[in-house]
């Protein structure tokens, strides 16, 4: 079915630890890494190799790592007991078939490259191939043992390692591929005396060696690429990694990053060029900038298209619109779902809008709340306006027409219309439809008392 090869490719997700050091009730492959499951970042990565099955091992927490994977296409396979890696990919056995070839990942080395993923499985077909790497203090990872000839003959736990294999800084990632057909009888020989009475699945690197089947050793793209989740630590410093690459990549698509080192991608970005990206700016879910966007500092946007040349004025959060060209927002406005502008809209402070649509050049600049309302183009909403478009049971529509002028203070009691060029004098309430190109207004009329008094203090 893969392209790259017309061997079948099985891919085995090793995801059966418990990750005790998280200190969480969420099984560590759940735990969140820019906003997805750590295991979500591994198949997605291994997507692209278009393998003919994913076989995810699971064990710790299973049903609800199965709940969150619910109508993917996986094949599960359930290691009961954490006997060690050689055991549990033991468990995808009866899933494989003897023509394919084998790769090998775990559910927490979320940030392997699809690319580093090819180079192991293009000569595995013939070969056991180890992804290995060198790290200057190699302490707690299994050592790359080699002969004379510099070939790999072996891997050595740090448990079971002698102070000389100690100081080989050459590492075993625990990610490998292998032809299948030599699977089963290797992972047979396997025993578990061991320093840590596990079944290792490292030791299969003897029996490839005693078989005289080759075996090589390729390192990743990235020398952060195997990093490994085990604690929170470390899934800081691997969400850190991450979003510096999502940085890295808007940089070279020409966005003008205030500081690569504060901003959040929790998602996917799509941007033109000339897009200027303030601090704390978290953008989740699908996100699309258009040419010449600017957003300021300390905004949230979520699933959200932004229209060329728009600015974002600081804290402003955006969910579910769609805002068009050349519009200013903000500072503090929240725009919900369902808002869609056209050009040049203005919502600026403390202005909340939901469900709206709002044509050309309409204006709310300050606190205001637009709730399932239609405006027309050149519209001006006073400050304090409120579309009261909830009656405690059902949500009803207002429609607001083209040139319209709200005084300040207005309360539109909906279902409501204000036709086109209809004026409302401030402090309204309105209930009925407000005619066009007239003035409506609710407000019992000011007087004065003449000849009154301020108490006196007795
Ligand atoms: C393993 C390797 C070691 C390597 C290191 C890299 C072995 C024997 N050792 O060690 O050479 O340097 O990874 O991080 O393979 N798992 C199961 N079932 C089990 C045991 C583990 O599914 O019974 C899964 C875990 O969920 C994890 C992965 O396998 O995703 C690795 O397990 P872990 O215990 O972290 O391996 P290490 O002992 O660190
Ligand atoms: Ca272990």
């Amino acid at each position: 079915m893969n392209n790259a090869h017309t061997t079948p490719l099985y891919v085995v997700v090793l995801a059966a630890g418990q990750g005790k050091r998280m200190n969480s009730a969420l099984p560590k492959v759940l735990q969140p890494l820019a906003a997805k499951p750590l295991l979500e970042h591994v198949l997605q990565a291994a997507q692209p190799l278009d393998p003919d099955k994913v076989i995810v091992v699971y064990g710790h927490g299973g049903e609800a790592v199965q709940a969150c994977f619910e109508g993917r296409k996986l094949t599960w396979a359930h290691q009961a007991e954490q006997k060690g890696t050689g055991h549990a990919l033991a468990q995808a056995l009866p899933h494989l078939s003897a023509q394919g070839i084998v790769l090998v990942l775990y559910g927490d080395v979320p940030l392997l490259q699809t690319h580093t993923l090819e180079q192991l499985i293009q000569p595995a077909r013939d070969a056991l191939v180890l992804l290995t790497q060198q790290i200057p203090e190699p302490g707690g990872y299994g050592r790359i043992l080699r002969d004379e000839q510099r070939r790999v003959v072996g891997i050595r736990e740090e448990k079971d390692a002698s102070p000389q294999e100690k100081q080989i800084q050459e590492v075993n990632t625990g990610i490998m591929a292998m032809p299948a057909v030599h699977l089963s009888k290797w992972l047979e020989r396997l025993t578990c005396a061991n320093a840590q009475g596990e079944y290792y699945l490292t030791d299969i690197v003897a029996s490839a060696v005693a078989d005289g089947v080759a075996v090589r050793a390729v390192q990743p793209a990235h020398d952060w690429e195997a990093l490994g989740v085990n604690d929170k630590r470390q899934l800081a410093q691997l969400e850190a990694i991450w979003q510096r690459q999502q940085a890295e990549s808007l940089l070279c698509r020409g966005v003008t990053l205030a500081d690569p080192e504060r901003l959040t991608v929790r998602g996917t970005v799509t941007c033109g060029r000339d897009v200027m990206l303030d601090v704390g700016v978290i953008l989740e879910g699908d996100v699309t900038l258009e040419e010449g966007v600017s957003i300021g500092p300390y905004c949230v946007l979520r699933n959200c298209t932004i229209g060329a040349g728009t600015v974002v004025h600081a804290y402003t959060h955006i969910e579910g619109a769609r805002l068009g060209p050349d519009n200013r927002v903000g500072p503090y406005a929240r725009i919900r779902p369902g808002t869609i502008t056209q050009q040049a809209v203005h919502l600026g402070n403390f202005v909340e809008v939901k469900n709206c649509t709002i044509d050309q050049a309409t204006k709310a600049n300050h606190l205001t709340y637009l709730g399932d309302s239609s405006l027309g183009a050149r519209v001006n909403v006073g400050a304090g306006t409120i579309t009261c478009n909830y009656d405690g049971v059902n949500k009803h529509r207002t429609q607001i027409g083209d040139d319209v002028f709200i005084g300040s203070d207005t309360q539109l009691v909906a279902p409501v219309t204000v036709e086109s060029g209809a004026t409302i004098g401030a402090g309204s309430t309105i209930v009925r439809t407000a005619p066009a190109a007239q003035l409506t207004l609710s407000r019992s009329r000011q007087q004065t008392i003449p000849h009154w008094k301020r108490p006196l203090k007795k």
